[in-house]
C-alpha cells in the first residue's frame, strides 16, 4: 500500500491557514490532518467545522478530520456540511456513553458518504475495537496522549500497528488505513511503516522543517 503523509495544522499559525493549506499542497502532502479538540475530551480547544468550511476551497486534499470531542455524534453533521472526507472519532469517547454509540458513529458518518475511523489512545488495546473493523475504513491508533502536537512518540505503539494490520488481513480487509498521530518523524517513519502504517500524521516535524516538501518525501520513504 502506497504510504500516506497527512500534516496535521494543529502545528500551523491560525493566522495564517490558507497559506498553511496551500503550503503542504505545494509540499506534496496527501491529505490535510484537522485535529478538532473540544476542551473538554482534551484540554485544549483548537476549531470546530467552521474552519474546516473555510478550508475546502482551498484544496482538492482529502480533509481528515480527527475529532478528540465528547459526544462526537453531534459533530458529524457539521463536519459532513463542511465538506470532511474522513471523520474519526474516539473509542474513549463513545464507550462512555453506551455500547452501541461507537457503532451508531460511525455509520452516522457513512450514511453522509464520509469515510470513517476508529481513534485508539495508546492506553486502550486495539483489540477493543476488532469488532468495529468491519465498519471502518480506517483505524487510528495513538503514539501520544491527545491533546497536544510535539510530543514524543510512544514505541509500545508499534506493536499495536502490527496486530491492527494483521487483523485487518485476517477479515480480508487488506484496503483498511491504518493511520498513526503523534510524534511521527523521519528518525521513527521507517518503522511505523514496516509495522504496518499506511497513513502517517506529522504536525510538528512537517512545520517546524526548513523543508517541508522534503520532510514529507522522508516521511513517505
Ligand atoms: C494530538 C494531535 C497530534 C498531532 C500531531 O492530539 O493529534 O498528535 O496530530 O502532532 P505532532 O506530529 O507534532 O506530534
Ligand atoms: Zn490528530
Amino acid at each position: 500500500m502506497q504510504t500516506k503523509i497527512a500534516p496535521s495544522i494543529l502545528s500551523a499559525d491560525f493566522s495564517k491557514m490558507g497559506e498553511a493549506i496551500k503550503m503542504l499542497e505545494s509540499a506534496g502532502a496527501d491529505m490535510i490532518h484537522c485535529d478538532v479538540m473540544d476542551g473538554s475530551f482534551v484540554e485544549p480547544i483548537t476549531f470546530g467545522g467552521q474552519m474546516v468550511r473555510d478550508i475546502r476551497p482551498l484544496t482538492k486534499l482529502p480533509l481528515d478530520c480527527h475529532l478528540m470531542v465528547e459526544h462526537p455524534k453531534t459533530q458529524v453533521g457539521f463536519f459532513a456540511d463542511a465538506g470532511a472526507d474522513i471523520i474519526t472519532v474516539h473509542y474513549k469517547a463513545c464507550r462512555k456513553i453506551s455500547k452501541s454509540y461507537l457503532a451508531e458513529t460511525l455509520e452516522l458518518i457513512k450514511s453522509r458518504g464520509v469515510k470513517c475511523g476508529v481513534a485508539v489512545n495508546p492506553d486502550v488495546p486495539v483489540e477493543k475495537v476488532f469488532d468495529l473493523f468491519p465498519l471502518c475504513d480506517m483505524v487510528l491508533l495513538m503514539s501520544v496522549f491527545p491533546g497536544y502536537g510535539g510530543q514524543k512518540f510512544i514505541p509500545e505503539v508499534l506493536e499495536k500497528i502490527r496486530k491492527a494490520r494483521e487483523y485487518a488481513a485476517t477479515i480480508g480487509r487488506e484496503e483498511t488505513d491504518i493511520e498513526v498521530d503523534g510524534g511521527v518523524t523521519l528518525e521513527n517513519a521507517a518503522a511505523i511503516r514496516r509495522a504496518g502504517a499506511n497513513v502517517l500524521v506529522a504536525g510538528s516535524a512537517v512545520f517546524r522543517s526548513d523543508d517541508p516538501a522534503k520532510t514529507i518525501g522522508g516521511l513517505r520513504g
